[in-house]
């Protein structure tokens, strides 16, 4: 069975470093499973935080694809978008990543939703662990793309406000009935102590607190300079805090 484990939060509160970090995680402590990334928030970054390339987005896809001379003769245009959605697939040694994107102009992903959603369902199946970061509104998870969720991981930065926002993403959960087997809260860039003095915030929103990770010099230094948060020495103290999250929840 595949694990499908989702982040969700504001923008800015650590998302995508969490994301990074969980497959750095998986990598190593699973190996030889078979992992997913998927970049679900529009604002994709997720690619470089693994150090990683991307040339097609969905959202390019289906906008290329809108015309109908772009389908090859004979071809049609369903099995022509699945075959280009094979093809923006990156494949490393230890996991493979495919992003959303933003369907570009007006519009949304209607047509192809159906489309996308057996193509994820499928794409799925041939993996044990699937990683998405998705944004603050679950888009691709209230529009069903992904049936369930294992478990989804709510990133607040480490202030009361934030808290708040994370437990409205809770909201939205139950508001658009997504079946979320396991859900709770990462404080992100946090400063010591901080847990505790949020610790009322945290209980209004229901979620449980899963850990903090603390705020790393070395995550700010590699964002900096572009570098892949994969490489990440063992050292490095977000490494050793989410290390122990992950842990802690029997990935
Ligand atoms: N634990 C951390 N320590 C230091 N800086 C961090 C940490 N987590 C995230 N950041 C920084 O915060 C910014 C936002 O993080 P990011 O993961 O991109 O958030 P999101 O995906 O939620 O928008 C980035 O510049 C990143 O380098
Ligand atoms: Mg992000």
């Amino acid at each position: 069975m595949t694990k499908r484990i989702a982040i969700a939060g504001k923008g800015g509160t650590g998302k995508t470093t969490l994301a990074a970090l969980l497959i750095r995680y998986l990598t190593e402590e699973k190996k030889g499973n078979t992992i997913l990334a998927v970049d679900a928030d529009a604002n994709a970054n997720l690619n470089e935080a693994l150090g990683l390339e991307v040339n097609e987005t969905i959202g390019t896809i289906l906008e290329d694809t809108k015309d109908p001379k772009a389908v090859p003769t004979g071809m049609t245009k369903d099995i022509f978008i699945e075959y280009r959605l094979s093809r923006a697939m990156v494949e490393e040694d230890d996991f493979d990543l495919v992003v959303m994107g933003s369907p570009q102009g007006p519009g949304c992903y209607c047509y192809p939703n159906d489309l996308l959603k057996n193509y994820l369902e499928k794409l799925s199946k041939n993996y044990d662990y699937m990683v998405i970061d998705n944004e603050a509104g679950l888009e691709h998870l209230s529009r069903r793309l992904l049936p369930t969720v294992d478990l989804l991981l709510v990133t607040s930065d480490s202030t009361a406000r934030g808290v708040r926002s994370a437990g409205r993403v809770r909201e939205i959960v139950d508001n658009v009935k997504i079946a979320v087997s396991k859900m709770g809260l990462i404080i992100g860039r946090s400063q010591e102590g901080v847990s505790k003095q949020l610790e009322q915030e945290v209980k209004k929103t229901g979620l449980e607190l899963f850990g903090e990770v603390p705020n790393d010099p070395m995550v700010a230094d590699y964002d900096l300079k572009g570098e892949a948060l994969l490489k990440l020495p063992d050292d490095s103290e977000a490494v050793k805090a989410t290390k122990e999250i992950f842990k802690s929840l029997s990935l």
